[in-house]
């Protein structure tokens, strides 16, 4: 830090200059953060760490691997938290949100689970009770949880003999997953993740198809978590991005971008195409009101998971790129796109058939800040708030 960003950090938490960064342009524009990946490697550098604690441009926090199952159930019925929960605890103390990250994936699975040939009922009940342990520890500690990573294949398909929990349970996994997720923090909003899934084609559709079967288990999902590992110059335009998540919201589902990074080879970067594309994203989600928020996949390209690129937002010397600013103009707006933005928010509505001009459906959405769709609930159901966000026909 230099001695004039103490200088303004210290004015700032004394609330003597106005607030500024990522995270302040992102509540400004209606958002509930902005928000980044960290891990114990980055907690560990402390230049990069006092980065990653300013509230002023990440108010939320993801664990890289610390909360994923090898990490958590390293042996069968034995949990290890010691890492996630220092991220936590960092996080609480920056007046930070986390989103938990992840329950039930193919990838990142212990051994013993495996290679375990388990039959059906007994991976259902390792799963449960994964679920209810990790989801337990961390009650209330956890805005959103990623219940069910990765589970398709890039043509909609579900992934089948490369997931244990596919193998043994079939597709009923995934509204088992979110059922008991829901047991063990009703208060969490529970989301599937994936990528590829940023723009419409086969793969969002085959996402719709998954938050119908959760819903026609009676299971809650609350969330649609697009990942956007995207790539510098192949980014395009906004509109297709706000009319791929018009079609979740539709469903009765919020939004966010989870894992964004935009790659450039580090061989030859080009930032300023970098910059445009991040304002791009920022630009959809801006548009939509029920895009919660924006998680990058880290922050500095000196700690990214990319191999020979420079995908995010401070360099490898821990200096802001061009990105940054972009994205903090990309929140404050102009008169022009605050108007898109509230046209977009209409036009959501309208294509909901929002308000209480239509009938939500049982264990659908029917209300919570920030929230356009119906708010009817059909007969034999009423509308129950589960916490400030979100609100349930049940
Ligand atoms: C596994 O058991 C569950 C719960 O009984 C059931 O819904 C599912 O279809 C079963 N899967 C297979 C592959 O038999």
């Amino acid at each position: 830090m230099t001695l004039k960003s103490i200088l303004l950090a210290s004015l700032a938490s004394a609330g003597l200059v106005a607030a500024d960064g990522l995270n302040a342009r992102a509540q400004a524009a209606g958002k509930k953060y902005f928000g980044t990946e960290i891990s114990t490697t980055v907690m560990a550098d402390s230049s990069a760490n006092n980065i990653a604690k300013n509230s002023q441009d990440f108010g939320q926090v993801t664990c890289e691997n610390e909360m994923k199952f090898d990490a958590t159930e390293p042996s069968r019925g034995v949990f290890s938290y010691t890492n996630a929960d220092k991220i936590v605890a960092q996080a609480q103390a920056s007046g930070q949100i986390m989103r938990c990250h992840a329950l039930v994936w193919h990838s990142q699975v212990p051994t013993w689970l495996k290679n375990g040939g388990f039959d059906n009922a007994t991976m259902i009940s390792i799963m449960k009770n994964h679920i209810a342990n990790v989801v337990g520890h961390y009650k209330g500690k956890c805005y959103a949880w990623d219940v069910v990573n990765e589970a398709l294949n890039e043509d909609g398909s579900y992934r089948t003999t490369d997931s244990v929990w596919y193998s043994a349970i079939g597709p009923a996994y995934i509204p088992i997953a979110f059922a008991a997720a829901a047991a063990a923090d009703p208060a969490a909003k529970l989301y599937y993740n994936d990528y590829n899934i940023e723009k419409s084609g086969s793969k969002a559709t085959g996402v719709q198809n998954l938050v119908k079967l959760v819903k026609s288990y009676g299971a809650p999902i609350h969330g649609v978590g697009m990942q956007a590992h995207l790539t510098t110059g192949q980014v395009g335009a906004a509109s297709q991005y706000v009319s791929n998540m018009q079609a979740y919201v539709n469903l009765g589902v919020e939004v966010a971008y989870t894992e964004l990074d935009i790659q450039t080879p580090s061989s030859s970067p080009n930032f300023a195409q970098q910059a445009t594309d991040f304002a791009t994203m920022v630009s959809a989600c801006k548009q939509v009101s029920a895009c919660v928020g924006i998680t990058t996949w880290g922050f500095t390209d000196k700690y990214t998971w990319i191999s020979n690129s420079y995908p995010l937002i401070w360099d490898t010397s821990l200096q802001k790129k061009a990105a940054y600013n972009a994205i903090l103009n990309a929140w404050s707006g102009t008169a022009a796109s605050t108007t898109t933005s509230s046209a977009a928010a209409a036009t959501s509505t309208a294509a909901s058939g929002g308000g209480s001009g239509c009938t939500a459906a049982k264990y659908v959405q029917c209300g919570g800040q920030g929230y356009t769709g119906c708010t009817n609930c059909v007969a034999g159901t009423t509308c129950q708030a589960t916490n400030n966000y979100y609100s349930q026909c049940v």
